[in-house]
């Protein structure tokens, strides 16, 4: 064995792969040379015939033989498959006038949408936003809201109570002792959330979402409640309705007032939706009682303010003309695809 052999392999080599013309011949090229049985192969397994003295330097001329049509063959390689992609891109066009396939997009949902709608205009009006826990304790949905235990009041909440004396809040009046504990007046907050009662028709859930209101300051009225809450439901219903304030009760506020607007539908001519009264119900409202600031700590012969809350379901319903409330929970894709 010598070192012309080596040469002579190397030699031989580099003719074959001047004749490979694809990956298949590749592939037989390497098995030739570098595989189990190839000639470099035989070349190294030869070693051990040869004298001692030279094989070190044998053995490394031939690796570096092998070193060397390795990196051919790769090159080679990498020539081909290069090859073979250009030739498929150049084949495979594509069609761009083919119209895609559509994703199918997720909405809002319309009780979302009302929301935000409500939410951005008592924004305008400089409203902040405020929101509270869904489970509560006894003390902020009914004590601090002067509703003392045994009061009948309570039954005007028909409440889920928890274990330890929590319940799920039946209104998001509580976040009103929540804002007023941190915070000193001047306030003007809007509470969004969600709230529960042992209630299921067709115009009630046992889960809904009420928008809570709140403004306490110096020398606030009820003129400015009266201003306000007109200002809010014409930017809803619009500005040629109607609207009125009826006396009423609410345990936390004092005087208390229900905010009714002209009917949406029938212009106040009376039809279903209005129950031939001409007017729709919106709002619960009414002046903060003293002895609400009284739970807070805020002097009510310093402060004054109005509280207010409405439920948005009733106004989606009222805006889309839905009669079912339970609709908005069903997730009938057909049905939530109309908003
Ligand atoms: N919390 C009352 C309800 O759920 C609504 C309300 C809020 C009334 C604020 C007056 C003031 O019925």
């Amino acid at each position: 064995m010598t070192s012309g052999k080596i040469e002579e392999i190397k030699l031989q080599a580099g003719k074959d792969l001047d004749c490979v013309k694809s990956l298949q011949e590749l592939e037989l090229f390497r098995i030739k040379y570098l595989g189990k049985n190839g000639l470099l192969t035989e070349l190294l397994k030869s070693l051990r015939n040869i004298d001692p003295s030279q094989r070190p330097a044998f053995g490394q001329a031939v690796n570096l033989a092998k070193k060397e049509i390795e990196s051919k063959l790769t090159e080679k390689k990498v020539e081909f498959e290069n090859q073979v992609l250009t030739k498929k891109l150049s084949e495979k066009e594509i069609d761009i006038t083919l119209p895609g396939k559509r994703i199918p997009r997720g909405k809002k949902h319309p009780i979302t949408v009302v929301m935000e709608d409500l939410v951005k205009i008592f924004r305008r009006l400089g409203f902040d936003i405020a929101e509270g826990p869904d489970v509560e304790t006894e003390y902020y949905n009914f004590e601090a809201l002067n509703i003392p235990k045994y009061h009948p009041s309570r039954d005007m909440w028909a409440t889920f109570w928890l274990e330890n004396g929590l319940l799920l809040r039946t209104h998001t009046s509580p976040v009103q002792i929540r804002i007023m504990e941190k915070k000193e007046p001047p306030l003007a907050f809007v509470v969004p959330g969600r709230v529960y009662r042992r209630d299921d028709d067709i115009t009630h859930s046992a889960v809904f979402h009420q928008l809570e209101g709140l403004m306490v300051d110096l020398d606030i009225t009820f003129g400015n409640l009266k201003g306000v809450l007109t200002a809010f439901l014409h930017a809803v219903f619009g500005k040629d309705k109607k609207v009125r304030f009826r006396p009423s009760y609410f345990p936390f506020t004092e005087p208390s007032a229900e905010v009714d607007v002209e009917c949406s539908s029938c212009n106040g001519k009376g039809c279903r939706l209005c129950k031939n009264t001409g007017w729709l119900e919106i709002l619960g409202a009414g002046m903060v009682d003293p002895n609400v600031f009284g739970y807070v700590d805020i002097d009510p012969e310093k402060y004054s303010g109005f509280a207010f809350g409405l439920g948005v379901e009733r106004i989606a319903m009222i805006k889309y003309g839905i009669d079912d409330i339970r609709l908005f929970y069903e997730n009938d894709l057909k049905f939530l695809r109309q908003f």
